[in-house]
């Protein structure tokens, strides 16, 4: 179909200022923070934004009957491609739609559209010393019904888990346009374990099943106290020990991040007044509860680091904590200036690893980037094995741009090498389908099953994961 008539269409559905199909209001959907859409913008044909139910079912039967693309979009802040239109088609922009439907305080669960703000929402749960656990670092930004369908996790994931934990039950528009609710139509239990679980099927499915148009989530309660912990090790097998090691002690720190020393160096070059001690490695440990127990946890984790540190900080004043902190958010930002003409590419960028073989990882990624001539900053989630790194390139450089790709394709077999997963927490998308088969095997035909059974005219977010 063509793009006025698509419009037309469109607008049989929605009123003018949310039916968007100029080049310029549209370029804003060609990209998300990936390195695919870095080197090549991907066009939607028309753009909409929708707020109800209803529309949206619409707009998926229209679209259904027609044989048009959909994909799914909330704030765009993904690094896979994966809210991109890349056959063009219509971006459903859920971004708007942004809702908190219920706060249901004695049963600590909240009901929400998918455009909420993660950070919003949680302002809004402390009123009720209620707070949504899961935190991909994107909080001021990323929508939850984007956390929804990507399984976000984050800083938070070693003790509170992943959004899908969270997830009681949702409202999905099929892409026939058929509505169903996953999670029992009335229900409001905090268990069930009645029926197939949809509501895990949906979670994660990167737009590729369905539109998600309301979710259930369930709440906790907001600690109380929280305190951090800095170390800095020579040896950089000495920063998974550690960790074991505060596992062994019978302690689940809310957070634990570790920098190399690559991040080290770029957080160093990039604000030098943060004065990160030069070392192998520098983990953070974020313990959170009642005030007794993060006292007795952070000075037991410092004890514990003390073995094999060079130097322990437990902090519980917030701005001392806030500043202990700061080198480990900024490091992406601070990742892309390690280079004055390069850029920091996302691709390749969350594999997930057993904890037992983050120190191997990290070696064998500094060698695979000594190999390529890129300069790869590493940091990431150790307490999970989700390590994060960051090739600097300079993207007009073609020959740069092939050998990155290299770079990156090693990344994920390394990954898989190693017993992990070429994604421990952003998603396959456009970008990692490729490794569909060699992660999961015979699974991937059940994948594809399921799709075709919900998706009969693969018209929901084609091109992705698998
Ligand atoms: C982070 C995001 C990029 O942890 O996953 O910084
Ligand atoms: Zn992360």
């Amino acid at each position: 179909m063509d793009k006025r008539t698509l419009r037309h269409e469109m607008l049989r559905i929605l009123d003018k200022d949310r039916v968007l199909s100029d080049d310029l209001d549209v370029m804003y959907y060609s990209y998300d923070s990936s390195f695919l859409t870095k080197i090549e913008k991907l066009y939607p044909d028309v753009v909409v934004l929708p707020r109800s139910t209803e529309e949206v079912q619409k707009i998926m039967r229209f679209a259904y009957e027609h044989g048009i693309p959909v994909t799914p979009r909330g704030a765009g802040t993904g690094e896979t491609g994966g809210s991109v239109a890349l056959t063009g088609g219509i971006v459903l922009d859920l971004s708007t739609w942004d809702e908190i439907v219920e706060v249901d305080v004695a049963n600590m669960q909240v009901i929400v559209r998918p455009g909420v703000i993660h950070a919003d929402l949680n302002d809004y749960l402390a009123r009720y010393n209620l707070f949504f656990p899961p935190d991909p670092g994107s909080s001021k930004m990323c929508t939850i019904g984007g956390m929804v369908a990507n399984n976000a996790s984050g800083l938070r994931a070693v003790k509170y888990g992943c959004t899908e934990q969270y997830v009681l039950g949702l409202e999905v528009v099929l892409p026939d346009g058929e509505v169903i609710t996953t999670g029992g139509m009335k229900s409001k239990a905090i268990k069930n374990v009645s029926g197939l679980n949809l509501t895990k099927l949906m979670v994660g499915s990167e737009g590729v099943l369905g539109v998600i148009t309301k979710i259930r989530l369930r709440c906790w309660p907001k600690p109380k106290a929280r305190g951090i912990v800095m170390a800095v090790f020579p040896a950089l097998d000495d920063a998974p020990a550690t960790v074991l090691d505060v596992y062994q002690a019978g302690i689940l720190p809310s957070g634990i991040e570790i920098l190399d020393q690559s991040a080290i160096r770029a957080v160093n070059q990039f604000k030098p007044e943060i004065a990160l001690p030069d070392a192998e490695a520098i983990l953070l440990f974020e313990v959170d509860g009642n005030p007794a127990s993060v006292e007795w946890e952070g000075t037991t984790i410092a004890e514990i680091c003390r073995r094999r540190a060079t130097q322990v900080e437990w902090a519980t004043d917030p701005q001392r904590m806030a500043s202990l902190w700061e080198g480990r958010s900024v490091t992406a930002t601070a990742a892309a200036r390690v280079r004055p003409d390069g850029s920091r590419v996302f691709a390749g960028e969350d594999i997930s690893v057993p904890l037992s073989r983050v120190a191997e990882t990290l070696r064998a990624i500094r060698g695979l980037g000594q190999k390529y001539g890129i300069p790869v900053v590493n940091y990431g989630h150790i307490g999970d094995g989700n390590v994060h790194t960051a090739p600097v390139i300079d993207p007009e450089n073609q020959a740069e741009v092939e050998k990155v790709k290299q770079l990156v394709h090693d990344i994920h077999l390394l990954a898989i090498e190693l017993e992990g997963s070429t994604t421990g927490e952003h998603g396959v998308g456009a970008v990692r389908r490729g490794y569909a088969e060699l992660e999961h095997g015979q699974a991937v035909g059940i994948m594809r099953a399921i799709k075709n059974t919900l998706d009969p005219k693969g018209i929901m977010n084609p091109g992705k994961l698998f």
